[in-house]
């Protein structure tokens, strides 16, 4: 197997002549202010890119492309949900950006101030972050899966004064009442935002409204049109946005970015790693509340002046082809998407792909979640171009680990995301010291400090969370922990091998076990639970839960009854995307006799393998039954 060595080169250099690197680099994107210091790693583990530089993400991803690029589509939306396409120039896009900015002012937002945006996928979406970043508004998108309590609770934390929603969402034609939702969610919060800015999509008749709160963003927008808002010029560190994000703590994490950081990682990550070129088109099938979508779906292609696609839809519907065809219909050159995307495609019909003309798809790049690889051979043959696994989180903005196709032709290895992007001075360490491990040993994937540009320079309101949580978990070094296990083999190449921590990945999507068992908790009846993520074909991990009960269940349709009250309540406080897959009734959760779940017993009895080491347990029945009704379910 020859191995990547000219990108191998390509990415030691930001390390060994770091400076130099990045300051080549961020000569992609414009500073209104030179940059003092590329990287100012005085106060350990913080770190600070671009010091002294001024810009905006907002005029790099739009104002300026105008003079080139004014007439060349810079969005194209598309839903099958509402049965519509648009398409908006970079000047239309600018247009619309500058309008929602006014609006934004008119509403008392400045400079500092948070805003949560509670969208669809709908160009809104866009042009409110775009807005915001406009006039150094931190924005927060929520996906829009959300629940009013998860909406509540970031509302809080982020001390949003302005909520930007619509009136309703759309799911495989199912109604998500948004602007319902919302105002469960501001009834919830304990710093209720001054106003509700709604999209009012006229899909819904009998929207809710609070007078003296709630603004109809087309009245608004009319009164605006055609307003210029002059961009803010933000220092290189101030922050753009805050996404948030599951961790093992039952309260989500505030992923900070910074804004020259960021502006370089993506330009960079965007010439080298999607190597797409300005003018293309670029897809990002992922949705605007999660990185994906903030990176790829919107900053990432159209600073690099690419035409971005928001889709509104679901990938199978109304067949498992519009994807290709939406592929055929705008040229699309570079694809992003999940891993359990490739795997619903897969079972649908396979004459689906050949049905559309893919030839101007260049590359696919898959994050998110382990492929595995048969998915992996049969999307790659079916569609006959290099599909790339890339690993990262939201704590780091862009991709960790991935191939670079424009430094030489991407040496795929099935199974792993590949080698280390620019400046992520990647290591398998011993668990507990943080020691460098040798190749193939099993050991977690940590980051030697300072990390690069564009990856969190902190926790939202909370230092201590950043030096102690993610960069104080080793007791020798301080090094970036990922919380992923992984192995590095000889040739450079790592392979992920799934969480040391309680985070659960369905579908892609990040839930911390903590906060699954608080709300399963918060219901009366319930005395104590575990929830796990057991593998699953479809979506790589599912939530089985066990709870055990304040008093005995007499009989099966009280113990159903309590199922469905428990699925109902994670689903109203987390989000239907958190609906459990299983919810078990039992009499005691398996413990240590230092009274510690014994999680992993838990999930191996729950996947229906040998339980290991049980020395600590202190009793075996509770688990032994939990065996049983495994058993008993899978027929087994
Ligand atoms: O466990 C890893 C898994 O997803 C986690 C990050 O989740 P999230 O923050 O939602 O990611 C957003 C950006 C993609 C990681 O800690 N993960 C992500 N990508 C991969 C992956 N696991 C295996 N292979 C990947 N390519």
């Amino acid at each position: 197997m020859s191995t990547s060595l000219r990108a191998q080169e390509f990415c030691q250099r930001a390390l060994t002549d770091r400076d130099n690197f990045w300051s080549e680099q961020a000569k992609a994107i414009h500073w209104e202010h030179p940059i003092d210091q590329v990287c100012d790693f005085s106060r350990p583990p913080f770190s600070r890119w671009f010091v002294g530089g001024k810009t905006n993400l907002c005029y790099n991803a739009v104002d300026r492309h105008l003079p080139g690029r004014a007439a060349q589509p810079a969005l194209h939306f598309i839903s099958t949900e509402v049965e519509t396409e648009r398409t908006f120039t970079f000047q239309e896009l600018y247009d619309e950006v500058n309008t929602f900015a006014a609006v934004l002012r008119s509403l008392g937002l400045r400079r500092g101030d948070r805003a949560v945006i509670y969208l669809p996928m709908i160009p809104e979406a866009a042009f409110a972050m775009l807005a915001c970043v406009r006039i150094g508004v931190i924005h927060s998108v929520v996906f829009a899966g959300f629940a009013p309590a998860a909406l509540a609770t970031r509302i809080d934390d982020a001390e949003a004064t302005v909520l930007i929603t619509a009136d309703i969402g759309l799911r495989g034609g199912k109604v998500v009442p948004l602007k319902r939702l919302a105002d469960e969610a501001v009834a919830l919060a304990k710093l209720s935002p001054k106003s509700v800015l709604v999209c009012n999509r006229g899909l819904d008749p009998k929207i809710p409204w609070t007078e003296g709160r709630d603004v109809d963003y087309a009245t608004f927008r009319k009164d605006h049109e055609k307003e210029v808002v002059p961009v803010e010029w933000l220092e290189s560190t101030e922050s753009s946005y805050l996404l948030y994000t599951s961790g093992t703590t039952s309260k989500p994490k505030g992923v900070q970015r910074d804004t020259g950081g960021y502006a370089v990682a993506l330009a960079t990550s965007m010439q080298y790693l999607f190597a797409g070129e300005p003018g293309e088109v670029m897809f990002a099938a992922a949705d605007v509340g999660w990185a994906v979508g903030h990176s790829y779906g919107v900053y990432g292609p159209l600073i690099h002046g690419m035409t971005t696609v928001f889709y509104e839809g679901l990938p199978i519907k109304p067949d498992g082809g519009i994807w290709w065809k939406i592929v055929e219909r705008f040229h699309v050159s570079v694809m992003f998407t999940s891993p359990t995307a490739i795997r619903t495609l897969k079972r649908q019909d396979p004459a689906l792909l050949k049905k559309y003309d893919t030839s101007s798809l260049q590359r696919l790049y898959l994050a998110g979640e382990p492929m595995d690889e048969p998915s992996w051979s049969w999307i790659s043959e079916a569609l006959g171009i290099p599909v790339i696994d890339n690993y990262w989180q939201t704590e780091t903005g862009w991709p960790i680990l991935a191939l670079l196709p424009k430094i030489e032709p991407p040496k795929i290895k099935p199974g792993s995301p590949g080698i280390p992007m620019p400046g992520y001075d990647a290591r398998i360490v011993d668990p507990t010291t943080g020691q460098t491990l040798p190749p193939n040993e099993k050991g977690i994937l940590a980051l030697g400090l300072p990390l690069p540009p564009g990856c969190m320079p902190t926790v939202w309101k909370d230092d201590q969370m950043f030096s102690e949580h993610y960069c104080g978990r080793f007791s020798e070094v301080h090094l970036y922990s990922t919380f992923d296990y992984a192995i590095q083999d000889e040739d450079g190449y790592f392979f992920i091998l799934g969480r040391s921590d309680d985070v659960i990945n369905v579908a892609g999507h990040r839930l911390g076990t903590r906060e699954i068992e608080e709300t399963i908790c918060s219901h009366p009846q319930v005395a104590e639970a575990a929830a796990v993520g057991a593998s699953d074909e479809l979506k790589g991990q599912a939530i089985h839960c066990f709870v055990v009960a304040k008093q005995d269940l007499p009989d099966s349709d009280s113990q159903a009854r309590l199922q469905k009250e428990i699925e109902s309540v994670v689903v109203s406080n987390l989000g239907a995307f958190s609906r459990p897959a299983a919810i078990h009734i039992i009499r005691a959760l398996p413990k240590t006799r230092s009274g510690k779940i014994l999680r992993r017993a838990i999930l191996a009895a729950a996947e229906g393998r040998e339980t290991g080491d049980l020395s600590t347990l202190e009793d075996p029945v509770a688990l032994e039954a939990i065996r049983e009704i495994i058993q008993k379910q899978a027929g087994r």
